[in-house]
């Protein structure tokens, strides 16, 4: 009894998880979250300060924690490097044993603007991090992953593929070929798992680079723009990754944490 209960309650305990783009926001939310289920756990993103100070507070938030709490830089902005970068990053996260998780939320500055000032090489650019990655991923992870339905891959959209705003096209197209690439990828890896969380607004350090003058105005507007009157904590966007990790009957689906945006 203590036993099968112990299985369904801690499944993340002792699994080895890699969050990519685990340096910020999402991503960080994520391992933090993995870490609080018993997880081993590396995070990866393109700039050293941020994966240092990621590990920082990963291990301050559990200084007594029995597991590994590693990071690695890669970066996925480059197609000609993308498949050696994670490569490389797979290789160093899988030292000691092979993964059971990983996730992706990484992602760099799109350009929000109208379409007709949007040129060619900016469409293709806002593909790479978040789309070619996912495929890239897709493509090799199987080495580096524990075969069967335990093991996940999750995958990041977002809701504005369902539900656009004005001068949202390219995060609605890449986030759309993500999820298109989830369900193709999780009928070639199985019985690995391969899903997607599509988020809404979710209050991270993705508003950062808002201007502070504006900041108040466009925490409002999004606001407004759910169901529910509110931004999204990270904490319950992570709740949706650590879902599709755990349970090993969801594969092929993409999960909306997104206050209702897609029903408003
Ligand atoms: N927050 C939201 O409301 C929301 C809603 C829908 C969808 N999303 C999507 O969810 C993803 C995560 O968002 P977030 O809010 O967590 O943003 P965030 O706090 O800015 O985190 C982005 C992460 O991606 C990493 N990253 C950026 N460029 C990279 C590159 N070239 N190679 C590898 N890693 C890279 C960043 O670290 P480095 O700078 O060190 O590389 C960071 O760890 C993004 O794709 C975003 O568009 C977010
Ligand atoms: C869309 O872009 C145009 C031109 O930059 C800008 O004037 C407008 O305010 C933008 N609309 C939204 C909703 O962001």
């Amino acid at each position: 009894m203590a036993e099968a209960r112990e299985s369904r309650t801690q499944k993340l305990k002792g699994a080895y998880v890699l969050v990519i783009g685990g340096s910020s926001g999402l991503g960080f939310a994520v391992a933090l979250a993995a870490l609080d289920q018993g997880a081993h756990i590396t995070v990866a993103s393109s700039q050293k300060v941020k994966v240092d100070r990621a590990l920082a507070r990963l291990r301050e938030a559990s200084p007594n924690h029995p597991t590994t709490i590693q990071g690695f830089v890669c970066d996925l902005s480059q197609p000609s490097e993308l498949e050696g970068n994670l490569a490389a990053l797979f290789e160093a996260a899988t030292s000691t044993a092979k993964l059971d998780h990983i996730v992706l939320t990484a992602g760099d500055a799109v350009p929000i603007k109208p379409i007709a000032d949007t040129s060619v090489p900016e469409m293709l650019a806002a593909a790479h991090v978040r789309c070619l990655g996912a495929l890239v991923i897709g493509k090799i992870a199987p080495k580096y992953i524990n075969a069967g339905p335990k093991s996940s891959i999750t995958f990041t959209g977002g809701v504005m593929s369902h539900r656009p705003m004005l001068n949202w096209t390219l995060q609605a197209a890449w986030g759309s070929a993500v999820e298109g690439a989830t369900r193709g990828l999780s009928v070639d890896l199985a019985p690995i798992r391969v899903n997607c969380v599509s988020p809404g607004a979710i209050e991270t350090e993705l508003f950062d680079n808002v201007p502070p003058a504006a900041r108040g105005a466009v925490l409002d507007g999004y606001r407004d723009w759910s169901l529910l009157g509110a931004l999204g904590a990270p904490d319950e966007a992570a709740e949706s990754y650590v879902y599709l990790m755990r349970n090993s009957f969801v594969t092929g689906t993409t999960s909306l944490v997104d206050g209702g945006r897609s029903v408003k």
